[in-house]
């Protein structure tokens, strides 16, 4: 079997750990990862410790999903404990760090006057050292600005936190990506590598192109056990659907959730990539669906549920280019995508309102996306205008239609789409519950629920219509597919506002003759 030609079976699904916990931005980034593991992680793991019967019962309350509780079984929790030890024992350098971020800010808020910051810099915490630019802004706020490519040649970022775990995909939820960790389990493949190893690209390559198990074996650096594992995840026939290239026109594939896939004869393009790996379950489109070959990959923002490295890794090596927009640099809730991915081996260019990025045979521009990230200053957000085989797309994702003029400029500038794919999460979370390891001052629960991850409600999503003159509008990006519960922990029903608010919207664009849809699993257009 060593030398067999063989390929990876479908259902082989990958998690990116940070310390066993899911990889996203804010566990990943140096600066938010530091913050996020002093800040909610390490008092998660604590608040488990002391009663793990609570999390347990809390993460199977409906009424509770997506909230910050451990669904492991109590008799697990010794290896909870190994965790939290070894955590504060490994990454003493990374809670330090995080103490140190904090301990700036406050120096930064009692003396900052307006006055010369000069004689701040001695004061700030060592571990800052070199890291951070002191700057006021013209309102005279100061602010730390970190110096982002710097700290990931830091002791803050260590690939020595990476794993990842392969296994298949049961159809069964996983548990909720932001609060539980994951362990170890005989039915898991372990590797202790980084994302950016090559041998996970080799890995990910034969799901289209066949390998050996001997070839696989030198490039993962597995042991005997090991090797024996992933042999049960290859199989000697491809599972590629026959029809996931086209031979003429254009087409639109909605893969669930925020991920489309364009394609032409000549080129292929996916957004906020997020893929189900169940070839089995008939009711959707998977990684076997994919083009071999992928031009751009366009991410439009840095939310767990758009950027999604399980489904990245699966990329890497087929990508010509991972397009993502550009951060505000060195702003604290506003980690760059771009520093990020490239240090996991991505091909990566950054683009900024209006920058185009050409493809064989068409053209992405980056067009604006507003709000939906709680009032913070994150600049790292993009919504795209896909033109190809005659078409124009406009990629919504979750942009708020908080001013809909907004949208006056992209038609100005870009014309009226054929097709526009809009996102209406209306009533999101608040922002405490994705950025409280970042806030640097207590901010009260009134002030947090005001300030919340919601995009455009009916009115909201009507007026960008007006505005952008386009003639179908397809409503996506809900997270309502099951095989996204791990990440997205929605519990919608036909009374949930979000619904009655597509519905609204869905009526509205009937009565112009507009045609539109609110997606849902998987659908096709082709011209
Ligand atoms: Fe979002
Ligand atoms: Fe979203």
């Amino acid at each position: 079997m060593a030398d067999e030609q063989l390929f990876l079976r479908s259902k082989v699904i990958v998690e990116p750990l940070v310390d066993r916990f899911f990889a996203w931005p804010h566990t990943l980034a140096p600066v938010q990862a530091a913050m996020n593991l002093a800040f909610l992680q390490v008092p998660l793991l604590e608040s488990y410790l002391q009663s793990p019967q609570v999390h347990v019962a809390a993460s199977n309350n409906p009424e509770l999903r997506g909230g910050y509780f451990i669904n492991i079984p109590e008799s697990r929790a010794d290896e909870v404990r190994d965790l939290l030890a070894a955590i504060r024992r490994d990454r003493a350098d990374m809670l330090r760090f995080a103490d140190a971020i904090v301990a700036g800010q406050e120096i930064l808020r009692a003396s900052s006057t307006g006055f010369d910051l000069s004689p701040l810099y001695p004061k700030l915490p060592a571990e800052l050292g070199g890291l951070v630019e002191l700057a006021y802004d013209t309102d005279n706020q100061a602010q730390l600005r970190f110096m982002e490519p710097i700290v990931y040649k830091s002791d803050a970022y260590s690939e020595a936190r990476q794993s990842v775990q392969l296994s298949f995909e049961t159809g069964v939820e996983r548990p909720f990506i932001l609060s539980t960790p994951r362990l170890t389990s005989p039915d898991v493949l372990e590797l202790d590598i980084p994302f950016r190893h090559p041998g996970l690209e080799e890995l990910f390559k034969a799901r289209v192109r066949p390998t050996t198990l001997r070839h696989l074996r030198e490039a993962l650096e597995l042991n005997d056990a090991q090797a024996a594992q992933l042999s049960g995840m290859l199989s000697d026939r491809p599972s590629l659907a026959p029809d996931r290239h086209i031979e003429a026109g254009g087409r639109v594939r909605y893969f669930g959730h925020a991920c489309l896939v364009l394609q032409t004869p000549e080129a292929a393009i996916v957004t906020d990539p997020f893929i189900s790996a169940d070839s089995t379950a008939g009711d959707r489109y998977t990684l076997d669906d994919l083009p071999d070959y992928i031009d751009l990959v366009l991410i439009t923002h840095g939310h767990q549920d758009h950027i999604v490295l399980e489904t990245l890794l699966q990329l890497r090596g087929r990508v010509g280019t991972v397009v993502v927009p550009r951060s505000s640099r060195g702003n604290l809730c506003d980690p760059s995508m771009g520093l990020m991915l490239r240090h996991q081996g991505f091909p990566v260019l950054e683009v900024d309102d209006f920058d185009e990025v050409p493809f064989p045979g068409g053209k992405v521009t980056a067009t604006p996306f507003l709000g939906e990230h709680c009032d913070l200053d994150i600049r790292a957000k993009s919504t795209y205008w896909a033109e190809l085989a005659g078409r124009k797309v406009f990629i919504g994702a979750d942009s708020s239609g908080i001013d809909p003029s907004l949208y006056r400029y992209i038609k100005g500038h870009l014309g009226t789409a054929d097709l526009a794919f809009l996102g209406m999460e209306c009533d999101g979370a608040p922002l405490s519950w994705l950025y409280q390891a970042l806030l640097t001052i207590p901010i009260p629960k009134k002030m947090s629920d005001s300030r919340k991850l919601s995009g455009s409600n009916a009115e909201q999503a009507a007026a960008i219509m007006t505005e952008l003159g386009a003639k179908e509008a397809y409503i996506y990006a809900m997270g309502e597919e099951d095989w996204l519960g791990h990440v997205m922990a929605t519990t919608y029903n036909e009374d949930t506002y979000q619904i009655k608010q597509i519905d609204e919207f869905l009526t509205w664009c009937a009565d112009r003759d507009i045609k539109a849809g609110h997606l849902f699993k998987q659908q096709e257009w082709r011209w």
